[in-house]
C-alpha cells in the first residue's frame, strides 16, 4: 500500500486496517478518536482501485456520510484508514502520515 503524497510504502497484514499497519510500522497516522470511527481525521482519499478495500462496515458508513455534500470530496472515493482493510495493492492520498521520530535521550546535567 503506497502513500501519497510522502511515498510511504505499508505492508498491511490480512485483516489489519491501513491505520494499524502504519502506526505498526513507525508512522504517526492523523486521528483524534483513536480508531473510534468518529473523527474521520484518518480518512484517506482513492482515485483509483475503489475495490482495493473490503467494504464499509455499518460504523464506517456512518461516519463517511459526514463527507456528504461538501465539494472537495465531489467524486471522489473517501475511506476511514482506522476501520478500512486492504484487499489489494494501492495508492491513497493522505497528508500527514509520517515516520515517528525517535526521542532524543535525556541526559541529567553535569555534576559540579
Ligand atoms: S481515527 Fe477517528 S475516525 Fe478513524
Amino acid at each position: 500500500m503506497r502513500v501519497e503524497p510522502t511515498g510511504v510504502s505499508l505492508a498491511v497484514r490480512r485483516g489489519e486496517t491501513l491505520m494499524a499497519a502504519a502506526e505498526r510500522l513507525g508512522y504517526r497516522w492523523p486521528t483524534i478518536c483513536h480508531g473510534q470511527a468518529v473523527c474521520t481525521a484518518c480518512h484517506v482519499v482513492l482515485t483509483r482501485d475503489t475495490e482495493a478495500f473490503e467494504p464499509a462496515g455499518p460504523r464506517e458508513q456512518a461516519a463517511l456520510r459526514l463527507f456528504e455534500g461538501r465539494s472537495y470530496f465531489d467524486g471522489k472515493i473517501v475511506r476511514l484508514a482506522c476501520q478500512a482493510r486492504p484487499v489489494a495493492d494501492t495508492t491513497v492520498t493522505k497528508r500527514g502520515v509520517r515516520a515517528i521520530e525517535p526521542r532524543p535521550e535525556r541526559r541529567s546535567p553535569p555534576d559540579r
